[in-house]
């Protein structure tokens, strides 16, 4: 274990052997944060204070998660095969396929990458005969992208003129689109992952009570909807749909803000700024 140990300075130390409570770590570019993230998830693990499967481990890049894998893999005598250790969107991508049928999707749904969901939308507008110089592909994707990262449903759109109330029905008709050919782009892995788990409130706390401890590295990137599924799983947030037109609070839209939300809310968050010194 002293071993896991040797090779870190006297704040990553102090990072990695924090406690168990919520903390958010703000240390400069380059200097050890997900080497931290990681030290600190061996760590635990070989002090027995959680076990592989009830670590939840969300980076920004499946570069980072698979680094992390292996860095793991060679810490730990441990199989990490089945870890929660991955992207925002592998990790609901695998929620969803453990629980396909809840989330309303077929077992073999197919995922739409920002290239074939371009393509999809330029498909859709061609058969519903759409001009699309008036309403462009790209600015559609990025509307409805931007909506379902606010967690609202073409149904809860503001349709506050005639074009965007135009663009709301060309929404509705994508996600139709969608569900008949089996289909989830980028943002849909998220939302459906959140909607499920504020639905089914017996699943929600099932995961809740599994992961003990939760890391997200590059926590400054989270969007909206990424905080919100978060929170679910750490188990402050609500479960109970009672939000109508947004499904969760706007507390979290900056960043300064989220991060005290996080300091608060999630077990160790590893972030950047602009200073290089180690803060906790
Ligand atoms: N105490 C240390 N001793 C030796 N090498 C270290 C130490 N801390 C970090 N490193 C090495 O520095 C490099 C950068 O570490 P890491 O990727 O964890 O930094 P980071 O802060 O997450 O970077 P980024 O800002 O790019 O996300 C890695 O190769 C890591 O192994
Ligand atoms: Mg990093």
């Amino acid at each position: 274990m002293s071993d896991l140990l040797a090779n870190l300075n006297a704040p990553q130390l102090a990072a990695v052997t924090l406690p168990p409570q919520h903390a958010l770590i703000l240390a400069g570019a380059g200097s050890g944060k997900t080497r931290v993230l990681t030290t600190r998830i061996a760590w635990l693990i070989s002090t027995g204070q959680v076990g592989p499967q009830g670590i939840l481990a969300v980076t920004f890049t499946n570069k980072a998660a698979k680094e992390m894998l292996s860095r793991l893999a060679a810490m730990l005598p441990i199989n990490t095969r089945g870890m929660w250790i991955g992207t925002f969107h592998g990790l609901c991508n695998r929620f969803l396929r453990a629980h396909h049928r809840e989330a309303g999707l077929p077992a073999q749904f197919q995922i739409l990458d920002s290239a074939d969901q371009l393509a999809a939308i330029k498909r859709l507008l061609k058969t519903l005969n759409v001009d699309d110089q008036k309403y462009p592909p790209r600015e559609l994707m990025h509307f409805i992208n931007a909506h379902k990262e606010q967690g609202l449903r073409a149904a809860q759109a503001e349709a506050y003129d005639h074009y965007t109330s135009r663009r709301v029905e060309l929404y509705t008709e994508y996600e139709a689109q969608c569900r008949r050919e089996g289909v989830v782009d980028f943002a849909e892995l998220l939302l459906r992952s959140y909607e499920l788990l504020q639905r089914n409130e017996p699943l929600c706390q099932h995961y809740q009570a599994r992961f003990r401890h939760i890391l997200v590295d590059e926590f400054q990137d989270t969007n909206r909807l990424q905080y919100a599924w978060l929170k679910l799983l750490a188990g402050r947030g609500s479960v109970t749909p009672r939000r109508r037109r947004r499904a969760f609070s706007r507390s979290a839209t900056t960043t300064s803000r989220s991060m005290r939300f996080a300091a608060r809310r999630l077990a160790t968050c590893a972030t950047c700024n602009a200073s290089s010194s180690w803060r906790t």
